[in-house]
């Protein structure tokens, strides 16, 4: 049997009920362990303003624009999701904030969250629109961003980056809490790269009240780097933040691949992702949608389906449906990432900016 409750809770429930409830009742997304998706990470753009290390190669082929969905497509996609139970979603890319009118789509997807169809829409950014875009963010619905940053050393964020933008992203940091947005920090651990200073830099967040994620490196596409060479595993991080805070792990989660610690002193909370020394798959909640319209149902894995074709088609509804029944089935337990013998196995050749992070 479907499941067809849907996952509102208290005091939403009746903000939807009073509102706004949703026009179309569908059952609920739930892949063949039984987990309910809830979550959609929702590409807008395989383009970037930054060329990060472990990202991207410098010289870079991205989509050509024809392959790349309108925005008004990936709005309908967005309330197709919806319609399934889908309660979050989060705009990434590539850099989100580097497409043109992302906040016509953030604020449809924003008056969802307004109406009581969606628990929250949230952005992973880079950071170096947020100087002049966080207050717009901010009245389109959105609370709460993600912005990547690695270091607070200008030589080192070029180094990472490939650009000279530290100044802007932490302004842009800036810019978001005086816009009223709640920011995580997250950060990249790099061996030799920016390792001795994630001490500090988490000091550094717990000071701007910020939270921080800590994520190791993924075999992700071609980079012209070695990714073994800037392996860090986290297991070799805690210690060193623990030699300064008392961290306490909560059994809170989002679903995801992060596991908490509360920080002793601080309102902060510290998140590590940790998909090549420990694989936290279990209880996954989410899926990918490509920029082109393809939902990947892993991170770690290739198998994907279009839904483009479906989008375009004379029944997109129906053809959706049948696409999102189709992906619940393939969706697989878990990635194969992993470290062996000093070798990362599990490579994919798409990139991290191609399926958004
Ligand atoms: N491995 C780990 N993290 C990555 N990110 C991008 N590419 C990789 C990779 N290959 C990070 C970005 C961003 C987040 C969405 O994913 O720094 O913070
Ligand atoms: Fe751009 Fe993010 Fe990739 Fe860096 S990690 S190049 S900021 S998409």
């Amino acid at each position: 049997m479907p499941d067809t409750s849907r996952h509102i809770s208290g005091s939403q429930a009746e903000q939807s009920a009073i509102k706004a409830p949703s026009p179309i009742f569908e059952p609920n997304l739930s892949d063949q362990f039984g987990r309910k998706i809830t979550y959609l990470r929702l590409s807008v753009t395989d383009r970037c303003d930054l060329r990060c290390t472990y990202c991207m190669a410098e010289k870079m082929t991205f989509l050509p624009k024809a392959d790349v969905l309108s925005l008004e497509e990936i709005f309908t996609l967005a309330q197709a999701f919806i319609q399934r139970g889908v309660r979050r979603i989060r705009l990434t890319g590539g850099e989100p904030l580097v497409r043109k009118n992302i906040l016509w789509l953030l604020k449809k997807i924003g008056n969802e969250v307004k109406a009581g169809h969606l628990d929250e829409v949230t952005l992973t950014t880079n950071g170096t629109q947020l100087p002049h875009m966080a207050a717009d963010i901010y009245a389109a619905g959105v609370r709460r961003v993600n912005v990547s940053l690695d270091t607070l050393d200008a030589r080192k964020f070029e180094g990472i980056t490939r650009r000279s933008k530290l100044e802007t992203v932490l302004d842009g940091i800036q810019a978001a809490k005086a816009a009223g947005l709640s920011v995580k920090i997250n950060t990249v651990a790099m061996r030799g790269k920016n390792e001795a200073e994630l001490p500090s830099l988490f000091q550094w967040a717990i000071n701007n009240e910020l939270d921080m994620t800590l994520i190791e490196t993924m075999p992700l596409g071609e980079t012209d780097q070695r990714r073994e060479a800037d392996y860090l595993p986290l297991s070799a991080v805690l210690p060193k933040l623990e030699d300064i805070h008392t961290l306490t792990p909560t059994p809170e989660g989002t679903g995801g691949p992060a596991r908490y610690f509360t920080v002793e002193g601080s309102k902060q909370k510290l998140g590590i992702i940790t998909p090549l020394s420990n694989n936290f798959c279990d209880g996954c909640n989410r899926v990918r949608v490509t920029c082109t319209g393809r939902i990947y149902m892993c991170l770690g894995q290739d198998d994907h389906v279009d839904l483009r074709q479906a989008l375009r088609s004379s029944e997109p509804a129906a053809g959706l449906r049948k696409c999102l029944d189709k992906a619940m089935g393939h969706k697989p337990r878990g990635h194969n990432f992993s470290m062996s013998n000093g070798k990362m196995v599990g490579e994919l050749q798409r990139h991290m900016s191609q399926t958004g992070g």
